[in-house]
């Protein structure tokens, strides 16, 4: 299990993240939804370590980490264990789709080339890009670049992968297929944070579904309970302003 205690975090007098407590179940695929602004990202990024909490704990597999001190080691302990997939890819341009899958088990994993060369071919395939092993990112579609990105972050074995909304710089016709990807990895009992405004899929991909607001987890259940039955005034109104229930493929 990974744990999150007392988790805030503030800009200036802008509080973003206030007393966060998050227990996440081995396996449990929790989708993140919630209105703009309102710390969906800041979480997952002080969750990474890309953000320093003003207080937060973080606890997972009995390494207790203070998320608020600048701690070289304890930085390590907790990316060595999250991959973080992000909505504009970050692949670095300048490496193929198998250097940039490859990179970080070098650096950070201290493999070998030739096994993290095999490792990458692996992962790569797995995502349906073997065959754009030696393509540089601006030769691939952003559908390409961004699976290619979720091969990067699963070679590293994470035990906690975050993805920030993984489909919404892609152009339309270009989200099923790393929709497709993520439902497959899904499907293979990765624990994962998802945040996504595609409700529909969020609905099919969590078994957990939690609503943020304002910094405050104000919904947290199945996706069944929180969709058609949220507690909160503003997770109702959310809803009606996106129309969720009356789109024609929402399904229950
Ligand atoms: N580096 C920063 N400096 C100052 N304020 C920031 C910074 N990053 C985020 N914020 C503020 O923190 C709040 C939460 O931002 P965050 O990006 O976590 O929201 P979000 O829920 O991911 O929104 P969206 O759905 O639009 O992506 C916003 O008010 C934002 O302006
Ligand atoms: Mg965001």
């Amino acid at each position: 299990m990974i744990e999150i205690e007392g988790l805030s975090k503030r800009y200036h007098d802008n509080i973003v993240l206030e007393d966060i407590e998050l227990k996440i179940q081995e396996g449990e695929v929790i989708g993140i939804i919630g209105p703009s602004g309102t710390g969906k990202s800041t979480l997952l990024r002080c969750i990474d370590q890309l953000e320093i909490p003003d207080k937060g704990i973080i606890s997972l597999d009995g390494i207790r980490v203070d998320l608020s001190k600048k701690n070289k080691k304890e930085i390590i302990k907790i990316r060595q264990n999250t991959g973080m997939v992000f909505q504009k890819f970050n692949l670095f341009e300048k490496k193929t789709a198998l250097e940039n899958v490859m990179e970080g088990l070098i650096v950070v994993k201290k493999m070998k080339k030739e096994e993290a060369r095999k490792l990458a071919l692996e992962e790569l395939e797995k995502v349906g890009m073997l065959s754009f092993a030696n393509h540089y990112p601006k030769h691939m579609s952003g559908g390409q670049q961004q699976r290619v990105a979720i091969a990067r972050a699963l070679a590293m074995k994470p035990r906690l992968l975050l993805l920030d909304e993984p489909t919404s710089a892609l152009d339309p016709e270009l989200v099923g297929e790393v929709l497709e990807v993520i439902k497959e990895i899904a499907a293979k009992g990765f624990t994962m944070l998802l945040v996504s405004h595609e409700m529909n899929f969020v609905k099919s991909v969590s078994n957990r579904v939690i609503f943020l607001d304002k910094g405050h987890i104000v919904e947290d259940g199945t996706p069944k309970e929180v969709f058609e039955h949220p507690k909160n005034q503003r997770t109702k109104d959310f809803f009606s302003k996106m129309s969720i229930l009356n789109q024609p493929e929402y399904v229950i």
